[in-house]
């Protein structure tokens, strides 16, 4: 099967899965059900982490990090990256492929103003990625944060998010005697979506 279709259809079909994914995550108490898995590649070699999805729209898929990260180290080498949802409540899982860019900073200062003390603290007290010499040095760093910002805290320059503009998608969903489902879609030079099944 091959057929053609647009970005919004997608984007629908994937807001409702992760809003499904929500509420069943909420109903067993299990928290994160928009972390995903990002994937970088640095000189041939792929790298993984989770990250918390925190918005997606025609624009793209948004997370949110530390600029000096080894993800972000990375990226700025090579923007191609993926991402995977593994949503077990669901059975389900979504593959997202694309191109990825920093968010515009005022964006990324609007949401990270709307987080919590604690987290815009570590957002300063982390050097995420980097060698740390004690346990102890973190609890230090988040001491000496409060203490310098006990009110407002200032975003840092090197936090911020990243948007992926997707050029792949896959949904896949699980079926009885593996007969699982995938369905693809391929963003064309016209800027269309091509949609092809895929045996499991
Ligand atoms: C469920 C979950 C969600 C996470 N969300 C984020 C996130 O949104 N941003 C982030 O920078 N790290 C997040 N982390 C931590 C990353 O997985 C990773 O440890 C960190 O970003 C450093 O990765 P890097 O050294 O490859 O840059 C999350 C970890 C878990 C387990």
């Amino acid at each position: 099967m091959e057929e053609n279709t647009n970005l919004q259809v997608i984007i629908n079909k994937f807001t409702k899965i992760l809003d499904s994914a929500k509420t069943s995550y909420e109903k067993l108490a299990l928290d994160n059900y928009n972390a995903c898995i990002l994937s970088t590649v640095l000189n041939n070699a792929p790298s993984s982490r989770a990250v918390l999805l925190k918005e997606h729209s025609l624009d793209g898929f948004v997370f949110y990090t530390n600029f000096n990260s080894r993800k972000s180290q990375e990226i700025d080498i090579n923007n191609k990256v993926s991402l995977l949802f593994h949503f077990v409540t669901l059975k389900q899982q979504v593959r997202i492929e694309g191109t990825v860019t920093k968010l515009d900073d005022s964006v990324s200062s609007q949401y990270f103003h709307s987080r919590p003390y604690s987290s815009k603290i570590g957002a300063w007290a982390s050097k995420q990625s980097q060698p740390m010499s004690s346990v102890l040095d973190l609890p230090a760093e988040v001491l000496k944060y409060s203490l310098k910002y006990p009110i407002d805290v200032p975003k840092p320059e090197h936090w911020g998010g990243f948007i992926i503009s997707p050029h792949y998608f896959e949904f896949w969903k699980e079926k009885p005697f593996r007969l699982h489902q995938r369905l693809t879609y391929t963003k064309t030079p016209n800027n269309l979506w091509t949609t092809t099944l895929l045996y499991p």
